[in-house]
């Protein structure tokens, strides 16, 4: 709708310039929002105060010219000016409600992806594969497949990609303490945490131990068979690790996405010639460098992305700019999102720009790092264990089960066990990704279990529950969501509200998936739960008069249902009929 109204002010301002109301070359972005109260209509555009000036023209007397100048369409029922010279558009109750049972009849619910489908790298979680997961990758992971799955949605095509640290000089600590006591290896193997510990405290005692790793990495970069087998056998039991996190956190990530740092190895070499070749690089105390001018340190000396070390040894600078080139000539990308921490804004500029440079990417392929803020505990510093070591995801998922089991038995004690378990593990769940999705993806925030775990406000129990709702309406019916018959019909107000709501789910993926924020479908979901409540409660569904009016409002009742369900898949939530 928004789109629409943005195309009709587009003719009007197209036709005032024609007539010569407005000067010739005037480009604006025309913005158009959701009114907040409906008697002013349901959007509002400020264009006439934008182009009053240049114009010169009143505000109020542009609207007027404007609205004069805007082509007739039937989704708009009226236009006014409002205030100092806003246009407010008022909707057309009978093309939305039209809309709706489109969307309803639809099993993407009338979604379109705004431009041409594309084909989308997420590189996404990348964990090092040295240590075990801890919280610092769940920002990654979660926000990372969620935007995945909305670009999905949207019909794009979409490349995962787990670009997991599997590589570099901690592998050979860990080879050599693997290889020193095979027994004791395999048993605390089993926690990856600890056996990086007890290697490296073997590493910082013992001299011997220490040149045995560093030995163990030459013949590992050399690729001695002996070595390669120890390595890919840590690296299969650490990816076991990762894949049981995924697979708990109903993630859809499998091994066929790990594509790690090693696997670029033999293009490192050709990534330094070509830059060569292309006079970008130059050396600086032994390491090869490329300078760029537009990134400089607090002396104002241009800054460096290192691709060479002196001693011959790559970066993870190489390995990205490598990775780059596969994703652009290998496999065709027309974007490729970077889901990893805000801390590392200044590596993905730099790169991108060297790519760029280097022609390493076609012209064409958008390079965008979606950073995201750090996860603090719940006194806003860094989050720890009490002992200040590093949380373990697991550790976490299972404290967050078990906390939403003693809520839900509280709540229903007549639930029985297996049920509990289950809502035990979506409410639990879910609780902690959503309370990280729905925070705009650049803050840092603070984890919470009472306030992720709440019934009220933009929490995972509160929409988890709101669908529940909705099912129950169907299921004292007796028939699906997708079993009603008849016209949606919008009359009261808190049915207009509804269904403009719904109207918008569309709008809000194409953001979702063109910024990478999964929090403007939080908040939409959220809203959308607040319209049902009170659509609920001043228009009887089940027990509305005719039978009509009964339809039309299931008919609402079953949009929003299927709404909220497809929107917590989308963004990796498991929904439950009841709770
Ligand atoms: N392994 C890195 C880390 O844990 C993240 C890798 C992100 N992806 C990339 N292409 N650089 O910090």
């Amino acid at each position: 709708m928004k789109d629409t109204i943005r195309q009709l002010i587009q003719h009007a301002l197209t036709r005032l310039t024609d007539e010569g109301v407005l000067p010739a070359g005037l480009t604006p972005a025309i913005q158009v929002e959701n009114t907040k109260d409906k008697a002013h209509g349901d959007f509002a555009s400020n264009i006439a105060l934008m182009l009053a000036k240049p114009a010169g023209l009143k505000p109020r007397d542009l609207a007027q010219k404007l609205i004069e100048a805007l082509p007739q369409d039937e989704q708009v029922s009226k236009v006014e000016i409002a205030g100092p010279g806003f246009l407010n558009f008022f909707q057309n109750s009978q093309a939305l409600a039209e809309r709706l049972e489109a969307a309803l009849a639809d099993d993407r619910l009338g979604v379109r992806k705004a431009g041409a489908a594309e084909r989308v790298v997420v590189d996404l979680s990348s964990p090092n594969l040295a240590k075990e997961m801890h919280v610092g990758h769940l920002r990654s992971t979660i926000i990372g497949d969620a935007v995945a799955r909305v670009l999905e949605f949207l019909g794009d095509e979409v490349i995962r990609q787990n670009h997991v640290g599997d590589w570099g000089t901690q592998f050979g600590m860990l080879l050599a303490y693997l290889e020193e006591q095979p027994a004791a290896a395999e048993s605390e193997l089993s926690d990856l945490e600890q056996f990086y510990r007890a290697a490296k405290k073997r590493f910082d005692e013992s001299p011997e131990f220490a040149d045995r790793a560093r030995q163990l990495v030459v013949r590992l970069q050399a690729g001695d068979p002996d070595c390669l087998r120890l390595w890919h056998r840590f690296n299969d039991i650490s990816l076991s690790h990762c894949q049981k996190v995924y697979d708990r956190l109903n993630v859809r990530l499998t091994p066929a996405d790990v594509k790690g740092e090693s696997a670029y190895n033999d293009e490192l070499p050709g990534i330094v010639s070509a830059l060569r070749d292309q006079g970008l690089l130059s050396e600086s105390e032994g390491a090869q460098c490329v300078f760029l001018d537009e990134f400089r340190n607090a002396e104002g000396n241009p800054l460096p992305v290192i691709v060479q070390k002196a001693g011959g040894g790559y970066l993870y600078a190489t390995t990205d700019l490598a990775a780059m080139r596969h994703r652009s000539e290998a496999l065709h990308a027309d974007r490729a999102l970077y889901f990893v921490d805000q801390r590392q804004a200044l590596h993905f500029q730099m790169a991108f720009e060297v790519a760029r440079r280097a022609g390493f990417v076609h012209l064409g392929m958008r390079l965008e790092h979606m950073g995201f803020g750090t996860m603090n505990g719940p006194d806003g510093r860094p989050f720890k264990t009490r002992d200040g070591g590093t949380v373990k995801l697991i550790d976490l998922l299972d404290e967050a089960e078990q906390r939403a089991y003693a809520l839900v038995r509280s709540k229903n004690p007549e639930l029985d066990e297996t049920e509990l378990r289950q809502i035990a593990r979506a409410v639990g769940i879910g609780a902690v990704k959503y309370a990280d999705l729905s925070k705009h993806r650049t803050s840092d925030y603070s984890f919470n279990f009472e306030q992720m775990l709440s019934f009220e406000g933009n929490t995972a129990p509160y929409l988890l529950y709101a669908y529940t709702r909705v099912a129950s309406v169907f299921r004292k019916l007796g028939r699906g969501m997708d079993d009603v018959e008849g016209h949606i019909q919008l009359e009261a107000e808190q049915e207009q509200a509804l269904a403009a709501r719904l109207a918008q789910f569309g709008e809000v993926l194409n953001a979702v998936g063109e910024k990478g924020v999964p929090h403007l479908l939080c908040g939409y979901l959220y809203d959308l739960a607040g319209l049902f409540s009170s659509f609920y409660e001043h228009c009887p569904i089940l027990a509305a008069e005719q039978q009509a009016q009964k339809n039309s409002r299931l008919r609402l009742a079953a949009l929003t249902g299927r709404t909220l369900k497809q929107g917590l898949e989308l963004l990796g939530l498991e929904t439950l009929e009841r709770m």
